[in-house]
């Protein structure tokens, strides 16, 4: 098989393609109906199949008599401990903790939000989930109390499963008090909090809440698997949009299971009992696919990494765990390398450490810099990987397909669309751009499996934000080209959407928060390019007449950090006379764009007063200190 003839396939016949990919899930009644097209422009996958994802991650491979592998092991610097679990006991853990659900009054279809650290408790409340049929909503520990009430409100979960605390290099983040804080704002309860109590902090209780260990030492019967089908939603990943309002993607649970394990066989290298490190957060996308139930799909180990690339304790974590658990596969962000090269130029942290188990290093979460992938290469000596994908894909869009047929590399592309996805470059009035001709990137529907049903509680929003666009194809969000070997380069965001060393933020989710300051009129947030986290966001602010700004930048930078959390903390803010706008009232956020990156800005005629250009113009060329390192990234242009 070779990467071309697999795409055509895909192309030509994508349900003989997508029915036999299906064949390395068990189904609990396969499906007769491979693609439902018949509520285009939505899609359904193996609308009649019947499975349980929790069952094919687990209790598959002991029935199959890998009980005794390795499933998880938890290698955690930052509270100096390692722990394996076995399939048999990651199965008897989850089979317990489903039956704790059940016991809490966690039915079919009831959702139950995480929010938790980088434990292996997490990964069986996930499962545990899925063992049930109910739908878990993982809310990044990062996030500070009020966008975990906006979440808690959207999905309204059953119960919520948190712990006492999660562990910073510099900091404990103590868990329990941004709950209460978040369920004093919610206007949605749960019926009950599960606690899981880490020895590093004690978490008051309260009578909503209940401890962890107790429950699993209790005489609660474990659960078995539910069947459910294909199409009943596992999950709910919330991720920001172009406003301040997540917006909650759905995964179901058929073409979740069969596109994740297509791509861990194809993409990734990975089998039954290889391991791999994903080092990123479970709060993520990334950490859903391929920290959880991507590696368990297929028997694989997977390794839960709680710390840092860098400071826990030093630049030669990554290649500790490699050496120690013979990992085959990394998968990071371009921010952890960037932070291994500020750290250890050189590679002497990596050359202390046997890592002949590494075969491939995938990269993704954000633009891999030519500068950053070369240095990756040279050092690691290894396959770097730069591959694109979203939180609504779930698996990649454009990757070197890895195991499937190893293509060359090109610096500063994503390498080539990935089976089930016909990607194609669209200019702004929906007609299709030639090779090296940069555009919107837009995908023909239909989207293959394991991408997003839609919108939870909003079918709109799926289909006006992402459908209708250019009727007929899915807009990214991204802009790019495909160059005439069809390698795709991807450029950016062409929306207000940003990404933070990995952590996808909208500008409209820290506008809000900056918005509720008594002296702010007005304020725009706009993404700065940074050597380190890729883009930082920055805050232009308009005040209210006869408000004193005195302290205020600082004033608004620790209301972001409280209101949004401290992964979107504001490298800087301005105080402006006005902000660009047009005459109906709309600020020009591509025109701000373009400024803070140093373009030459687009003035649309309708623009209200050009004048504030002249001021804005000289403040936002003013930028970080560090940016100047940096000037554009090596961002590659047609
Ligand atoms: N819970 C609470 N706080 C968190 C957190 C979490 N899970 N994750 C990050 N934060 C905090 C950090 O402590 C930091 O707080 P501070 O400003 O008080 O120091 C802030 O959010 C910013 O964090 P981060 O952007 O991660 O920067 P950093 O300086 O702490 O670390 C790197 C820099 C490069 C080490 C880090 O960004 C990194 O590991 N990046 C990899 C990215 C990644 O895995 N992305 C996931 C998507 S694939
Ligand atoms: P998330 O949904 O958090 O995974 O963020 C998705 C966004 O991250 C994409 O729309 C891109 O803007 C960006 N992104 C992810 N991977 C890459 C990549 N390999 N190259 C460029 N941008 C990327």
């Amino acid at each position: 098989m070779t990467y071309r003839s697999e795409y055509e396939l895909s192309t030509t016949d994508p349900i003989a393609f997508w029915s036999g990919a299906a064949r390395a899930i068990e189904w609990a009644r396969p499906p007769a109906v491979t693609l439902d097209d018949r509520t285009a422009p939505l899609y359904r996958w193996f609308l009649d199949g019947v499975l349980n994802t929790c069952f094919n991650a687990l209790d598959r491979h002991v029935r199959a008599g890998y009980g005794p592998r390795d499933a998880l092991i938890y290698d955690s610097p930052v509270t100096g401990s390692k722990r394996s679990f076995t399939y048999a006991e990651l199965t008897t853990l989850t089979a317990k903790f489903a039956g704790v659900l059940r016991h809490l009054g966690v039915g079919q279809g009831d959702r139950v939000l995480l929010y938790m650290p980088m434990i292996p408790e997490t990964v069986v409340a996930m499962l545990a989930c899925a063992r049930i049929g109910a739908v878990h909503s993982v809310v990044f520990g990062g996030f500070a109390a009020p966008e975990l009430a906006a979440r808690i409100d959207d999905a309204e979960p059953h119960v919520i499963v948190t712990a006492s605390c999660g562990i910073e290099p510099n900091r404990i983040v103590e868990y329990k008090p941004l709950l209460d804080a978040a369920l004093d704002l919610a206007g949605h309860a749960p019926a009950r909090s599960v606690v899981v109590q880490r020895p590093l902090c004690e978490a008051r209780m309260s009578d909503r809440d209940v401890d962890y260990t107790e429950l699993m030492n209790s005489q609660i019967e474990p659960a078995a698997c539910v069947p459910v089908a294909a199409t009943d939603p596992l999950y709910i990943l919330y991720t920001s949009g172009t406003t301040g309002k997540p917006k909650g993607v759905v995964r179901d649970n058929g073409g979740h299971a069969v596109a994740l394990a297509w791509s861990m066989a194809n993409v990734y290298d990975i089998g039954p009992g290889d391991v791999m490190l994903t080092a990123s957060d479970v709060g993520w996308i990334v950490g859903h696919s391929y920290i959880v139930y991507g590696p368990l799909l297929v028997g694989a180990t997977t390794i839960l990494y709680e710390g840092k690339p860098v400071g826990t304790p030093d630049a030669g974590a990554f290649w500790r765990v490699v050496e120690e658990h013979r990992v085959r596969a990394v998968f990071t962000a371009p921010t952890a390398i960037r932070a291994l090269k500020r750290t250890d130029p050189s590679g002497e942290y990596f050359q202390r450490y046997d890592t002949s188990s590494l075969n491939n290093l995938f990269l993704a979460g954000e633009r891999l810099d030519p500068d950053t992938y070369n240095w990756a290469t040279t050092i690691f000596d290894v396959d770097v990987t730069d591959h694109w994908w979203q939180t609504e894909t779930g698996w990649p869009i454009a990757a070197n397909p890895r195991g499937l047929e190893s293509l060359p590399s090109k610096p500063g592309s994503a390498a080539v669309p990935l089976p089930g996805y016909a990607v194609h470059i669209l200019d702004d009035s929906g007609d299709r751009l030639g090779a090296d001709h940069e555009g919107a990137i837009c995908l023909r529907l239909p989207l293959p499996p394991g991408t997003l049903t839609g919108i939870w509680g909003d079918e709109a929003r799926y289909i006006d934000g992402y459908l209708n666009r250019f009727p007929g194809y899915y807009l990214t969000g991204d802009g790019g080209y495909l160059d005439r070997d069809g390698y795709l380069f991807v450029l950016g965001r062409t929306d207000d959407v940003m990404n933070v060393a990995g952590h996808r933020l909208s500008s409209g989710q820290i506008e809000a928060a900056i918005a509720s300051h008594p002296a702010v009129a007005e304020c725009a947030v706009i993404g700065e390019r940074d050597p380190l986290k890729g883009q930082v966001p920055r805050a232009l602010v308009v005040t209210k007449v006869g408000h004193d700004t005195t302290g205020l930048s600082e004033e608004i930078l620790h209301l972001v950090r409280t209101r949004v959390g401290a992964i979107a903390s504001l490298s800087r803010v301005d105080v402006v006379g006005g902000l660009p706008k047009t005459r109906s009232g709309k600020i020009l956020r591509r025109t701000l764009r373009q400024l803070v990156d140093g373009e030459s800005a687009s003035i649309p005629s309708t623009i209200e007063d050009a004048g504030v250009l002249d001021e804005l113009g000289t403040i936002l060329a003013d930028r970080s200190p560090h940016e100047s390192a940096c000037p554009d990234q090596g961002v590659v242009r047609p």
